[in-house]
């Protein structure tokens, strides 16, 4: 069975998610950047290891990464999943787990890379929204899609609403 961990950053729905779906993999770490992250509690109720390796403490990107890469070695980790995880990764460590690690996006990739995207979605006026799984390659949000989840923009959506229809759908898409 492939050893999966989850990186993350917050709440941790993707990983509950996650957790809870009948996986072919098992997930056998969750590392969080923030000790303070709900998604902590949630991979421990779930009875799995978990690593706070904040990012404050280390002097460059390349030197927090470093030790991520280790713990994931450790772990003899096949599979990394991003989950809210809320830091830009150095080239080598992209490039270490290329192939071999993916994230969830709140868009339709190629639309709206980066951050606040259901507020630019609906600054558009666009019709269409959702979420893209996709490989994690140097370039931010730019990797291959493995699957999308769409959805349609109501006349009454506001920020706060397709939030929450868009993060429905990553606890959908995500697991499969
Ligand atoms: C999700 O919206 C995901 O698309 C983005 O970060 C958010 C994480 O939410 N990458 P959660 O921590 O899984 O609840």
């Amino acid at each position: 069975m492939i050893k999966i961990a989850v990186l993350v950053s917050g709440n941790g729905s993707n990983l509950q998610a996650l957790i809870d779906a009948n996986l072919s993999g098992q997930i056998v770490g969750v590392i969080s950047n923030k000790p303070n992250a709900f998604a902590l509690e949630r991979a421990k109720n779930a009875g799995i290891n978990t690593a706070v390796i904040e990012h404050k403490q280390y002097p460059n990107r390349e030197a927090f990464d470093a030790v991520m890469h280790q713990q994931l070695l450790d772990w003899k980790i096949d599979l990394v999943i991003l989950a809210g995880f809320m830091r830009i990764l150095s080239a080598k460590f992209v490039q270490a787990w290329q192939g071999k690690m993916v994230n969830i996006h709140p868009s339709l990739l190629p639309y709206y890379k980066g951050m606040h995207t259901h507020e630019r979605v609906l600054n558009t006026g666009d019709v269409w929204h959702g979420c893209t799984v996709h490989y994690v390659t140097a370039e931010l949000d730019a990797g291959q899609a493995l699957t999308q989840g769409v959805l349609k923009v109501n006349l009454q959506d506001d920020v706060d609403s397709l939030a929450s229809r868009v993060h429905v759908l990553e606890h959908l898409i995500y697991p499969q």
